[in-house]
């Protein structure tokens, strides 16, 4: 994989000035002096305000910005989205385009390695990912000791971990072929873990990897296999999920890419990152919404109570699940193809009676004042629960899901980050507001303050 700067593309090019000028001045007001800071792709350089000081011994200027608001951490030639326009790509490639043309294991091929395959380049690489779908004897053991209610996300996020204790040539992340091992691995073992994860919250026993079927065919059979000798996958449930896959195979810097980066960049194995980023993809505002708009669709039970409860979000009772973006202003492209694969699977499992609200919900919201103006559109999450919960799927399983297809995106992210020369171990700087230096008192010496146990939270 390449390091150097992508030329721009038409999205991220500067700026173009009347003057030339693609610096931009500042004058700070304590001492009237003037600084001149270079604009790059319309962006600043934080550590160029560093300059900007009162005394010759101050730090320096920082910028203050809780949750990335508006800090760009890295450069990357991966995920493009213009939330205004409602626009997702990977690698330059329309989602609308992937989702109907392309795989999921294509789709990785492209994530991971910039450029879509050619067939005997994808024949390699599906070839690769099959053969590493097994998990180690001890692994199976390993999932085995977790109680027999314990949440299948928790299950992943601890036996993606294991793997680093299993595969100890991962800590080798400057070696390509090293890379490229756990790249497979990865790939390959995220299914079948995430599937004993279920079966075992299930009380079922195990189905082992059949590397006959798809990805996502083999991937249904580890869940729902019973007696019989071959899994028989129903070829539109099979495609079904495939897209979703792909719709959530990257989406940019959002919590947990940034978590992998984060967590990668100290250089440890792609593993135990890789459990960071799924950890960070259980909160129920990253991967857990799908499950909350289910929730949602119960409460308010049938069609004709819609325009009440919509009456209730407006009036500050609560938020409408599943609309609403950081980034996009607009319609979701993903929430787009997936409000079409959902009549697709509804034809195998039968409707589900929760998308006459949904639909009755996006109807009126979408008329409503209150959501036009805020720009409030149906996300990824609003359909993706339905149709998860049509083939069957428990709720606990849609964050599970998300993290198959995100495990591309997480790979390409930490790979970038580790090939690119700009960046170092991620190390965010703070506004210090605690006491200045004080002397220690011994704990007889201590005075009740009335605030026991409150200073540190
Ligand atoms: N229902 C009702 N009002 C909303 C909603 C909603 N879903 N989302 C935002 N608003 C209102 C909010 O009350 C605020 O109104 P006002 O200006 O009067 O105070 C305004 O819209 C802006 O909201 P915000 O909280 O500043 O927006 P945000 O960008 O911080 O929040 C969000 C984004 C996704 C957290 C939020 O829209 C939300 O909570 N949506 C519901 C949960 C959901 O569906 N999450 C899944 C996100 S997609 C999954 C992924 O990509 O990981």
């Amino acid at each position: 994989m390449a390091n150097s700067v992508a030329p721009l593309k038409a999205e991220q090019k500067t700026t173009t000035t009347a003057n030339g000028k693609n610096t931009l001045t500042i004058v700070d007001n304590r001492t009237g002096k003037q600084y001149e800071i270079p604009i790059e792709h319309d962006t600043i350089r934080a550590v160029d305000l560093r300059q900007i000081k009162v005394h010759p011994d101050d730090f320096g200027m920082m910028t203050y910005d809780p949750a990335f608001m508006n800090t760009a951490a890295c450069k990357s030639k991966i995920t493009f989205i213009d939330g205004d326009k409602g626009i997702l790509r990977y690698r330059g490639y329309p989602i609308e385009q992937l989702a109907e043309k392309s795989s999921f294991l294509e789709t990785a091929y492209l994530i991971i390695h910039g450029e879509l395959p050619t067939k005997s380049q994808y024949e390699d690489w599906e070839n690769n990912v099959m053969i590493h779908t097994l998990i180690h004897e001890n692994v199976k053991k390993f999932v085995d000791g977790f109680h027999y209610d314990a949440h299948p996300m928790g299950m992943l996020i601890s036996s993606v971990a294991a793997l680093s204790t299993f595969y100890t040539d991962a800590k080798h992340i400057f070696d390509l072929e090293s890379r490229t091992k756990q790249t497979f691995r990865l790939m390959g073992k995220m299914p079948t873990l995430a599937a004993f994860a279920f079966r075992h919250s299930v009380g079922r026993p195990y189905v082992y990897p059949d590397n006959d079927l798809s990805y996502a065919g083999n991937f249904l059979s580890m869940l729902f296999k019973m007696t019989e000798l071959k899994y028989k996958v129903n070829p539109v449930l099979e495609h079904a999920l495939d897209v979703l896959f792909i719709l959530h195979a990257d989406h940019e810097q959002n919590c947990s890419a940034s978590a992998m980066r984060n967590v990668g960049s100290s250089h440890v194995d792609p593993y135990s990152a890789v459990a960071a980023a799924a950890a960070a993809l259980y909160g129920p505002l990253h991967g857990g919404a799908n499950e909350a708009v289910l929730t949602m669709l119960d409460e308010i039970k049938n069609k004709n109570n819609v325009p009440a409860f919509v009456k209730s979000v407006k009036e500050g009772n609560g938020r409408l699940m599943g609309f609403g973006h950081r980034v996009y202003k607009n319609y979701d492209p993903r929430a787009k193809v997936i409000k079409r694969l959902a009549d697709e699977v509804f034809e195998v499992t039968g409707r589900n009676p929760k998308l006459d609200i949904a639909l009755e919900l996006e109807r009126i919201a979408l008329e409503d004042e209150y959501f036009i103006k805020r720009k409030l559109y149906p996300n990824v999450d609003f359909y993706s629960g339905l149709i998860y919960q049509a083939m069957g799927f428990p709720v606990e399983m849609f964050p599970v899901l998300f993290a198959i297809g995100r495990t591309p995106g997480w790979i390409a992210q930490w790979q970038e980050m580790l090939l690119d020369s700009e960046q170092k171990i991620a190390r965010p700087r703070q506004i210090y507001l605690g006491k200045d230096e004080r002397e220690y008192v011994m704990m007889g010496k201590r005075e009740d303050s009335g605030n026991e146990g409150k200073a540190g939270l």
